[in-house]
C-alpha cells in the first residue's frame, strides 16, 4: 500500500535529500505534487529548486507549484546564511526546463484533498507552513480529509536554531503553525530533538558520496555546504539533517520513537514567538495533538537513506 503525498518545501540542502528519498522509494511512496513555500530563500528560488531537484532525480513529470511568498503574519526571514544565496549552494545544476504548474499550490493542495478518498493523502511540510494554514483557513472541509500531517519543525530538548526558543520553520510563520497544530488532524512531528541526531558525519557522508551517481555526488556536495554552518555553530562532527526524517518515517517509522503530547506554538512574545512548548511531561491538561519524535536510530536511518539513494 503506497503513501500518498504532498511534499510542501522550501529547498533548502535537506529539503533537497528529502524528496530524493521519496522520489527514489515509488514502491512506498507516490508524489501527488510538490508545493514550494517561501522559507529558506524566497519562493521565485525554493520553486525552481523543486525543479531542479525533480529533474536530478529523472522525475521532470513531478507537478511542482508556487505557494505563498510571505508568511500569514510576519515578515519573511530567510535563511541564506546556512543554505547560500540559491538555497542549493553546494555544487551548481542546470537550471530546470520542466514547468512550473500554473495553479497555485494551495488551491492544488485543496482540490487534491478534495479529490482523492477521504483519508488517504498524507501531507509532508518540511518548511514554513502558510500553504497549509492557508489552506485550511480557505477550505475548512479539508482538514477531516487528511490522513496526517508529518512534519518538520519545532523543538523542545534541543530549544531553537534560529532564536535561543524557535525553529526556523515554526518561527518563520508561527500562526500558520498554531492553525496546522490546532487543526485536529493527525500529527507526527520531527523536531530539532531527533534531527540533530542524524548527523552528516564524514563516514556517512563518504558512504553517500561512494555510490558515485550525479545524484550522489550532488548530495555529497550540499552536505558539505550546508554542513559548514552548523558544525561551527554547535562544533559537533556533522550537521542535522532535518527534512529527510519526514520521509524516513514514512519508510520506516520503526526508526523513531516520540511521545504523544499537547504541542502549542508561541506566537505573541517577541523574546519566544514560534516556540512549540511541548508537554513532554504532561504537567497540563491540554489535549494531546502531536506525535512529537524524541529518539532516532541514526544507523538506520543513513543505512536506509543511502541504500535508497543508490537507486536513483
Ligand atoms: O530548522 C530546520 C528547518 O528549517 C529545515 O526544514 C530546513 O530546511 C529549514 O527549512
Ligand atoms: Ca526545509
Amino acid at each position: 500500500m503506497t503513501a500518498k503525498i504532498i511534499i510542501d518545501t522550501d529547498p533548502g540542502q535537506d529539503d533537497a535529500v528529502a524528496i530524493l528519498l521519496a522520489l527514489a522509494s515509488p514502491d512506498e511512496i507516490t508524489v501527488l505534487g510538490i508545493t514550494a513555500v517561501a522559507g529558506n530563500v524566497p519562493l521565485a528560488l525554493t520553486e525552481k529548486n523543486a525543479r531542479i531537484i525533480c529533474e536530478l532525480a529523472g522525475r521532470p513529470d513531478i507537478a511542482v507549484f508556487a505557494g505563498c511568498d510571505r508568511p500569514l503574519v510576519q515578515p519573511l526571514v530567510t535563511a541564506e546564511h546556512v543554505h547560500g544565496k540559491t538555497g542549493l549552494d553546494g555544487i551548481a545544476l542546470p537550471d530546470p526546463t520542466m514547468p512550473l504548474q500554473a495553479a497555485h499550490a494551495v488551491d492544488f493542495i485543496i482540490d487534491t484533498l478534495r479529490a482523492e478518498p477521504s483519508g488517504s493523502v498524507t501531507l509532508c511540510p518540511l518548511g514554513p507552513l502558510t500553504n497549509i494554514a492557508t489552506a485550511f483557513t480557505r477550505a475548512p472541509d479539508i482538514m477531516a480529509r487528511v490522513k496526517e500531517i508529518v512534519l518538520m519543525g519545532g523543538a523542545y530538548f534541543e530549544v531553537g536554531n534560529i532564536t535561543p526558543a524557535a525553529e526556523f520553520n515554526i518561527y518563520v510563520d508561527p500562526e500558520a503553525a498554531e492553525i496546522v497544530f490546532q487543526s485536529g488532524v493527525p500529527l507526527v512531528v520531527m523536531p530539532l530533538d531527533v534531527t540533530h541526531k542524524v548527523l552528516t558525519t564524514r563516514p556517512r557522508i563518504d558512504a553517500i558520496r561512494a555510490i558515485g551517481s550525479p545524484v550522489a555526488h550532488a548530495v555529497a556536495s550540499w552536505t558539505d555546504f550546508f554542513e559548514r554552518f552548523d558544525m561551527a555553530k554547535y562544533g559537533a562532527e556533522g550537521a542535522p539533517l532535518h527534512d529527510p526524517c519526514v520521509i524516513a518515517y514514512l519508510l520506516a517509522p520503526g526508526l523513531f520513537t516520540g511521545r504523544h503530547i499537547n504541542v502549542e506554538i508561541e506566537t505573541t512574545s517577541p523574546l519566544t514567538r514560534g516556540m512549540t512548548v511541548a508537554d513532554w511531561w504532561g504537567v497540563t491538561k491540554r489535549p494531546k495533538n502531536a506525535m512529537f519524535m524524541g529518539d532516532v536510530d541514526a544507523a538506520g536511518f543513513y543505512n536506509l537513506l543511502t541504500g535508497r539513494l543508490a537507486r536513483l
